[in-house]
């Protein structure tokens, strides 16, 4: 069985860059929800490609279902990793019962790698950090801070109540941070 970690954490957190870290070295494939939906919709050939598309020109919610296929699909490209992180998923209750559905019984969760940041703090490092991101606005980030609040941290929560989150303070600086996501690998693994 695939294992999987779960990497949350608010906008500005640092999941993009730990998770990159941990691929280079602990041998774990990064996959994000977004980035595979992304990719589908410009594959020729795609399965799911034109059925993507239809959501986006209406404004509708990709099927869960489609976005774990994909999921899945990846998984099984890289049937000798370590493990996989999942990047920003799931970030609310309906993302959470979708893959249960689907999932569970296919993947083994091992944790859940909670990355904690102060908010003001998130803020302005993704103010700061210059990608060009339309979303990284003062208003949309603040939007997208709250809707972590309402709908991502209830999950964690519901981990938590599972004794499945490990949670690393972020605020510090990236080599620090990793070094204590490093010992959260090991303690999993035995590594
Ligand atoms: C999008 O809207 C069109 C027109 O209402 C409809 O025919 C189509 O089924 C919708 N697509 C999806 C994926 O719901
Ligand atoms: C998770 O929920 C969000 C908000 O409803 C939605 O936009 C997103 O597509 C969902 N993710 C997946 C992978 O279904
Ligand atoms: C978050 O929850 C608060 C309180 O229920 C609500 O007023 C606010 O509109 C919600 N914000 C978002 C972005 O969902």
């Amino acid at each position: 069985m695939f294992n999987v970690v779960f990497v949350l954490g608010p906008p500005g957190s640092g999941k993009g860059t730990i998770c990159s870290k941990i691929q280079e070295n602990l041998g774990y494939v990064h996959l994000s929800a977004g980035d595979l939906l992304r990719a589908e919709r410009e594959r020729a050939g795609s399965q799911f490609g034109a059925l993507i598309e239809s959501h986006i020109k209406n404004g509708s919610i990709v099927p869960v279902e489609i976005t774990c296929s994909l999921l899945e699909n990846a998984m099984n490209l890289h049937k000798t990793a370590n493990g996989f992180l999942v990047d920003g998923f799931p970030r609310n209750a309906d993302n959470l019962s979708g893959w249960s559905k689907q999932m569970s019984g296919k993947v083994h969760e091992q944790f859940v790698l909670f990355l904690s940041c102060p908010v003001d703090i998130c803020i302005n490092r993704c103010l700061n950090r210059g990608e060009g991101r339309t979303d990284d606005n003062v208003d949309s980030l603040k939007k997208r801070v709250e809707t972590y609040n309402n709908q991502t941290f209830p999950i964690i929560e519901h981990f938590g109540k599972l004794n499945m989150v490990r949670k690393v303070d972020s605020e510090r600086p990236v080599e620090e941070v990793y070094e204590d996501v490093v010992k959260v690998f090991e303690a999993a693994n035995q590594m």
